[in-house]
């Protein structure tokens, strides 16, 4: 197959940022993808409804026709009523929980979950997904394992305390995180195009390579077969959350750099390449455009989007400029010789 027309996708996962970043980055979304959940880490996050209806307006501003679907940032101090109140006006599609330090601007999440029932409790009544950011942060666990040890000692006792909750288990990165997400229902799971693509020897075999620092971390091979077989089954649960994160080439280039991808430009370009690769084109629009819509209820875009398939490699700007820096597109590796139409 050298040519391939799906519905236009969307982008369950992503990080715009703000300002001069925002006004950069959220073209190079919009190019590609109809809607976009949007991640709440800014500095200050966002936390309340109307932080959210504000943040929207400057999305719009700066990528007029893509269509943000906003989140609220979880912290123990939230309002299950102002929750409610913006999950019912449509403008908020989901809460985010960040355990406290897991993360970039995680600072102000959650470091007791018995504190935030009330806003869960909630959410779990009116069928308002919480997306997690599955790592544990305590010193003693391994990096590499604080995704397991958070499905088992965090996500599965919630999910036994409150089975209505509807999760989606964000950026999964291990096989017990496929594993977890395979029951599917009320649980689904992100997956990005890069852990799609790296594992963790890319980041430190023959020199570090900070521009493939993300969190969760990449981990061994088996893992990303695990997540290639996954988003590559057409499975429900699984569905693409591109994660793209950028920080300027200044703060990854760095002693101590900041985590995350920023894969925007080239996401669905490497996404045909690495379902053509396992056979699997016939599944690129469920995992893009299909599955993602269904557990949000949404309707699938109606707009259509093809990706041919070139003899030569396509090339990709190896950066965007932006008025905050420079910031490094995500570099596979590989030749891609899939492009947008
Ligand atoms: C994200 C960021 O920079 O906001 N970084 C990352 O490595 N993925 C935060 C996150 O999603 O963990
Ligand atoms: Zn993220």
């Amino acid at each position: 197959m050298t040519q391939i027309t799906i519905r236009r996708p969307d982008d369950m996962h992503l990080h715009l940022r703000d300002g001069a970043m925002l006004q950069a980055v959220a073209p190079e979304s919009a190019r590609d993808f109809a809607r976009a959940i949007i991640m709440p880490n800014l500095v200050p996050p966002v936390v309340t409804g109307a932080q959210a209806l504000a943040y929207r307006d400057r999305i719009l501003a700066a990528a007029p026709g893509f269509m943000p679907l906003m989140t609220l940032y979880l912290t123990e101090t939230t309002d299950p009523a102002d929750v409610a109140a913006a999950a019912a006006s449509g403008l908020v599609k989901a809460v985010k929980l960040y355990p406290a330090g897991a993360t970039t601007n995680s600072h102000g999440g959650v470091r007791d979950l018995d504190r935030v029932m009330p806003v869960l409790e909630k959410m779990a009544e009116i069928g308002l997904p919480l997306c997690t950011h599955g790592e544990v942060t305590t010193p003693e666990v391994d990096i590499f394992d604080r995704e397991a040890v958070f499905i088992d000692t965090v996500l599965d006792p919630l999910r036994r305390r409150i089975p209505e909750l509807r999760v989606v288990m964000e950026h999964i990165t291990t096989e017990e995180g496929v594993a977890y997400a395979a029951q599917g229902g009320n649980l689904a799971a992100t997956i990005t195009t890069h852990h799609l693509i790296i594992n963790r020897n890319h980041i430190l075999v023959g020199g570090i390579k900070p521009h493939y620092y993300c969190l969760p971390v990449a981990k061994r091979e088996k893992h990303r077969l695990a997540l290639r077989r996954a988003a590559t089954s057409g499975h429900p649960a699984y569905f693409l959350g591109t994660d793209s994160a950028p920080h300027v080439d200044a703060l990854k280039e760095h002693a101590c750099g900041c985590a995350g991808c920023f894969t925007a430009t080239n996401t669905m370009p490497l996404l045909a390449h690495v379902f053509d690769e396992d056979g699997a084109l016939d599944r690129l629009e469920a995992f893009t455009a299909l599955n993602g819509a269904a557990f949000y209820g949404l309707t699938p875009n109606e707009d259509r989007l093809t990706l041919v398939k070139e003899t030569t490699p396509v090339a990709f700007p190896p950066k965007i400029e932006t008025g905050a820096g420079p910031v490094t597109v995500f570099d596979p590796g590989f030749a891609v010789h899939w492009r947008v139409l």
